[in-house]
């Protein structure tokens, strides 16, 4: 009888364990995890050892035929911890302890083309309880209502067939009253990229993320657009660090309309469904069918947004079937920029069994497309440093230090480098216009890092 009731407990601790890593396994951000961390291993076989032990004492306790009190009591003890570990781990990795709902001032995140071959703009806040909201909005003015037909947490307005050249106003429910504008097709175009935030990090900078955001909002830089490759906060699993985020990012997200690309923190576990519900919420037309990837064209500039997250675990065979349809159909004299959060070539050292430099996976996988259709431009983050790189004709911007700790110095330099920053702390300024793009690499304060023109 005693045999039988240890048996029942040294099962429960197999069966905790077991359910827990199949779970674990087939989340769409522990793959790349997997593949490219260790410590991920470790962390499976350590959970996975706690689930078979109580069974081994058990099998030791059946074999000795004896009454064992410290066998008993070990296969008891063991098997609660077994049980405990996979039932915290799911509540953690789901979010619980859950903090108060979520409240997020309003910002805009690019939606589809509209007929003036703009992007159109969708204003998105979330309210802690459901609720109808007003959206007014209008050129220069106020002219316009749209008000919610049913009572939502998960608030979109989108604002679409918008005018070049034009200031637009809008306010929610009367409150605050924000202001952006659209691209100037008699200037050049100019946006702001940058990667790896890492809000909730006990090592990241919010007070550089601050100034960034506040340089990026300032009216005087005329940014037109803001892409941010991922990677927003650590653990993307954790509500509360997306609040910490979303505090933060309307700075300049409220008044420069923003698209976003996945990051593997973003992603890590259940991220998944938060970096959507934030970054590309549902309403949003992203062309595609996926709310991983996109595509946005401003006049004859086409920007092609990629699921890049560990290395190409995520770069599935839709994405690319989808990636070279996009490709073959843009004109090869027009502008082709591709943004994604990891990286193609890049310098970078060695760290816990992973080499984080020219990544061939990506390389021999997805650089052959680029070059056969002509990409431009490529932006990355996932490497917390700034770098320029040249390969066939395709530059290779790194930009992932928007406030996650630095990157130690190279021990390897990528034969494609043309110049490279680690320790330092910034976003790139990008130009475009018919013939050249203008890098400007630049500092949380402002200060020119490097700057290069790229011919078209
Ligand atoms: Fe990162
Ligand atoms: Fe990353």
């Amino acid at each position: 009888m005693q045999k039988k009731i240890l048996l029942a407990f040294a099962v429960t601790a197999a069966a905790f364990s077991g359910v827990f890593l199949a779970w674990l396994f087939n989340l769409h951000g522990t793959r790349g995890l997997l593949h490219v961390e260790m410590i991920g291993w470790a962390a499976v076989l350590l959970i996975a050892a706690l689930g078979l032990l109580p069974m081994a004492l058990w099998l030791i306790f059946y074999l000795r035929g004896k009454k064992s009190r410290l066998l008993k009591a070990a296969v008891i003890i063991i098997a609660a911890v077994a049980v405990a570990v996979p039932v915290f781990g799911f509540a953690y990795i789901n979010g619980f302890p859950s903090p108060t709902p979520n409240t997020t001032a309003p910002r805009l995140i690019l939606a589809g083309t509209g007929a003036n071959g703009l992007p159109d703009v969708a204003v998105t806040f979330m309210s802690s309880k459901p609720t109808r909201a007003a959206l007014s909005w209008g050129r220069d003015d106020i002219t316009d209502t749209i008000d919610e037909t049913e009572a939502v947490t998960d608030h979109i307005f989108i604002l679409g067939d918008l005018a070049p050249g034009a200031l637009y106003t809008y306010c929610v429910d009367g409150g605050t009253t924000y202001y952006f504008t659209t691209p100037n097709p008699q200037q050049p175009l100019r946006f702001a990229v940058s990667s790896d935030a890492h809000f909730s990090a006990d090592d990241n900078r919010p007070d550089f993320t601050a100034q960034m955001l506040a340089r990026i909002a300032a009216a005087a830089n005329q940014y037109d657009y803001f892409f941010f490759l991922g990677d927003l906060v650590e653990f993307g699993f954790r509500p509360e660090e997306w609040q910490q985020a979303m505090a933060a990012l309307p700075t300049a997200s409220a008044a420069v309309p923003t698209a976003f690309a996945a990051g593997n923190h973003d992603c890590l576990f259940t991220g998944l469904n938060r970096y959507l519900a934030y970054c590309c919420p549902e309403g949003i037309d992203t062309g595609s069918g996926s709310r991983l990837w996109r595509r946005i064209d401003i006049g004859d500039i086409h920007f092609l947004v990629l699921d890049l997250e560990w290395s190409a675990e995520t770069f599935t065979p839709p994405q690319q079937t989808w990636l070279e349809a996009e490709l073959k159909s843009i004109p090869p004299q027009d502008w082709t920029v591709v943004l994604n959060h990891g990286f193609y070539y890049a310098s970078g050292s060695s760290s816990r069994g992973w080499q984080w430099w020219d990544n061939r996976e990506t390389i021999d996988l997805i650089t052959p497309l680029f070059e056969k259709y002509d990409v431009d431009l490529v932006f990355s983050g996932h490497a917390h440093q700034m770098e320029l790189l040249e390969q066939n004709g395709v530059a290779y911007v790194i930009a992932g230090a928007f406030g996650g700790i630095p990157d130690p110095e190279r021990e390897y330099v990528s034969p494609a480098s043309l110049w490279y920053a680690s320790g330092q702390y910034g976003y790139v300024d990008v130009t475009l216009e018919a013939g050249k793009a203008v890098l400007t690499y630049t500092g949380p304060d402002g200060q020119v890092l490097h700057t290069a023109a790229i011919a078209r």
